[in-house]
């Protein structure tokens, strides 16, 4: 089996869990790539120590350019605070690694589209951390989606949703301010996790209407006193997505102020000839509809049915942890060119296209339109928005058709055409 060295930047939450991942990698028994966990750098050298329980982590620095020196590291693993993602990122790239990246790839659109252009220039391996798609109901609702088998799709709902602000004594942390977490709040928080699936069937939405709810405006802050809270804590977008030529409504949840919820992700696929539901609070349970003279919702207990193979039984019930390995099992395995058609993480171009749905979420909630993803503020700075800007005021201008140079490196049978100053 080939090894792949992995550094990892940031040891505290996720950290930790994608070491932990690594430490038991002999339950996967169809996978050909092994990380090993050679190097992790934090802050907090107190955080360092927890991971002395693992003898290939020979490298533990407080400075991650360290880290990123060590020519033994093949791939950074990066889970640190969003506002540090653009930079850190970046360094990654330059410094010669692949990278994982945690969501929500940068703390806004126009850090994540730096972050993608960088990852385009390297030439790196870049994927963007989000486990729940690997969850066995997960993959079983998406290739019913992608089979066509659920007919006309009716209504699309996808979510995530905890509890943990519920507590108003619970501190702050730096997820519930703005300046570290990003003003998307919840949606940067959980939006690749309820966007995920969506986006990899296509099913990017044309327009959104959102309602961000606030929750508590201030909390203590651990030391003592209380500190202000700014994020977003709730975010429902409704949204249209075009399927088969249809428009489909697609309700998008993120909340982190859900009454009994933990971490819950789920997903509802209604269609004419089927449907499918699938959340993990109920991890093994499938819900299947069925449309006869008589019409079913059936239930089946799914069993350790996870993309790539392991020791468990199958009938056993898989959690977190699980899809946190399968994950890297897909990344690794891409990375090395076998994953053979099974699903793969996230790409950067997903990653900024959820930046782009809350952008377009931010819009609404400010100003309160509907706002269309290819008409908005959202989008109006990319490249191919701003050429059609430049390309409208011209001819307001009455120069004379031709596109800009991008717009021309697009479309090469036009390059001949040339704008014209008006006479
Ligand atoms: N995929 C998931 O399900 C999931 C779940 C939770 C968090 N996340 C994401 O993971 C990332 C980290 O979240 P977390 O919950 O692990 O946060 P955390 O606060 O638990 O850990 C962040 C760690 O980064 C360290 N750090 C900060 N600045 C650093 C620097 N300059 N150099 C090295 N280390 C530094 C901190 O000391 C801390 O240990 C975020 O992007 C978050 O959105 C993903």
């Amino acid at each position: 089996m080939k090894s792949v060295n992995i550094g990892i930047i940031g040891g505290g939450l996720m950290g930790r869990e994608m070491a932990s991942a690594f430490a038991r990698w002999c339950a996967l028994t169809d996978v050909s790539v092994r990380p090993v966990l050679t190097a992790v750098a934090d802050l907090n050298p107190a955080t360092l120590s927890w991971f002395d329980c693992i003898p290939s982590c020979t490298q533990k620095t407080t400075d991650y350019k360290a880290l990123l020196a060590n020519p033994d590291v093949d791939v950074v693993y990066v889970a640190v605070p969003h506002n540090l993602h653009e930079q850190l990122y970046c360094d990654v790239l330059a410094a010669g690694k692949d990278l994982f990246a945690e969501k929500p790839f940068g703390i806004d659109l126009a850090s994540a589209r730096r972050i993608h252009a960088a990852a385009k220039a390297s030439g790196r391996f870049v994927r963007c951390s989000s486990e729940m798609p690997f969850f066995p109901g997960a993959q079983r609702a998406f290739e019913l989606a992608k089979s066509g088998s659920i007919g006309r799709i009716l209504e699309v709902v996808s979510g995530f949703h905890h509890s943990s602000d519920l507590d108003p004594t619970k501190a702050a942390n730096w997820k519930r301010l703005n300046s570290m977490c990003g003003e998307g709040g919840a949606l940067n928080d959980l939006g690749m996790h309820a966007c995920h699936i969506p986006l990899r069937l296509g099913w990017k939405p044309a327009r959104v209407f959102a309602q961000l709810q606030k929750g508590y405006p201030q909390r203590p802050d651990g030391k003592g006193g209380v500190t202000n809270c700014d994020t977003w804590d709730n975010a429902l977008l409704n949204t249209w997505i075009k399927v088969g030529g249809h428009e489909v409504p697609m309700r998008l949840e993120m909340k982190r102020l859900m009454p009994g919820a933990t971490n819950t992700w789920y997903i509802e696929i209604l269609g004419t000839d089927g449907g499918v539901r699938y959340s993990t609070a109920d991890t093994k349970a499938l819900w299947l509809f069925e449309r006869g003279k008589e019409q079913f919702w059936k239930r089946t207990d799914l069993g350790f049915s996870t993309p790539f193979k392991t020791v468990t039984g199958g009938i056993f019930e898989p959690g977190f942890a699980d899809v946190i390995q399968q994950m890297w099992a897909a990344y690794l395995m891409e990375r090395a060119g076998l994953l053979s058609g099974r699903f793969g993480c996230a790409t950067p171009d997903e990653a900024v296209a959820t930046h782009e749905i809350f952008a377009a979420a931010l819009q609404s909630q400010a100003q309160g339109p509907v706002v269309s993803l290819y008409n908005s503020h959202a989008q109006n700075s990319s490249p191919r928005h701003s050429c059609r800007r430049q390309f409208h005021r011209r001819l307001r201008q009455g120069h004379r058709w031709l596109p800009c140079p991008g717009h021309a490196r697009e479309h090469p049978e036009r390059v001949a055409l040339q704008w014209r100053r008006p006479l």
